[in-house]
């Protein structure tokens, strides 16, 4: 596969999302073909898994359902639309992706790597990974004031499980794990998510 594959990763409230979409207008700005997509999400079967992860309404699910209906979620992108644009040679950028997975289902909900990763096993590895890294006090005073989906309900402690589990993947990732500042200004922690990729990728 000849195309880039940058993911964005981080707590919730940490500002990945911000950082996906200036990626985004950037690639778009100096003529990259480049599409952006979510997890759980991405195409109209992933987009209907989602609701139903999300849904408060949805409280009595089991943590292994779970992770199955994320993997789902993750095979269709994955085969639909992420595989299918790499090798036309373009940009893929994807908000969550895998490690999502591994950090939240993983460290968060202690569920075990090794099934975690065969249920994945559409999944492919991403080029690039930015970690936007903040602590949980600020994701949490970030979040205040808003609706909180079934995964924002979770809390401090959960949280902090989560962003552990980050640290930890970014250690034994190191070669594709880029830890951004995220309590940085917005526009600061741009420029050095674009310094990354032209360092890597200078081939535009
Ligand atoms: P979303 O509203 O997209 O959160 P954010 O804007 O922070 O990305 O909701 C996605 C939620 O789903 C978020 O709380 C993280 C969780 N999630 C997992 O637990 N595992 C996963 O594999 C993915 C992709 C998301």
């Amino acid at each position: 596969m000849s195309g880039l594959f940058i993911t964005f990763e981080g707590i919730d409230g940490c500002g990945k999302s911000t950082q996906a979409d200036l990626l985004e207008n950037h690639f778009e700005e100096i003529g990259r073909k480049v599409i952006s997509v979510r997890e759980p999400g991405g195409t109209d079967i992933s987009e209907r898994i989602r609701d139903v992860l999300l849904s408060t309404d949805n409280r009595l699910m089991h943590d292994s359902t779970e992770a199955l209906l994320l993997a789902a979620s993750r095979a269709q992108l994955t085969l639909e639309t992420i595989v299918p644009v790499l090798e036309l040679g373009n940009v893929v950028l994807c908000d969550r992706y895998l490690d999502s997975t591994l950090a939240y289902q993983g460290y968060g909900r202690q569920l075990p790597a090794e099934w975690l990763r065969q249920i994945n096993s559409a999944a492919v590895e991403p080029d690039i990974t930015f970690f936007v890294d903040v602590p949980v006090e600020t994701a949490m005073a970030r979040m205040e004031g808003k609706t909180l989906d079934r995964m924002e309900e979770e809390g401090t402690t959960f949280l902090s499980r989560v962003r552990d589990g980050y640290l930890a993947l970014a250690q034994s990732y190191s070669k594709r794990y880029i830890v951004l500042d995220g309590t940085a200004d917005f526009s600061s922690v741009h420029n050095t998510v674009r310094k990354e990729v032209e360092k890597r990728y200078d081939k535009d």
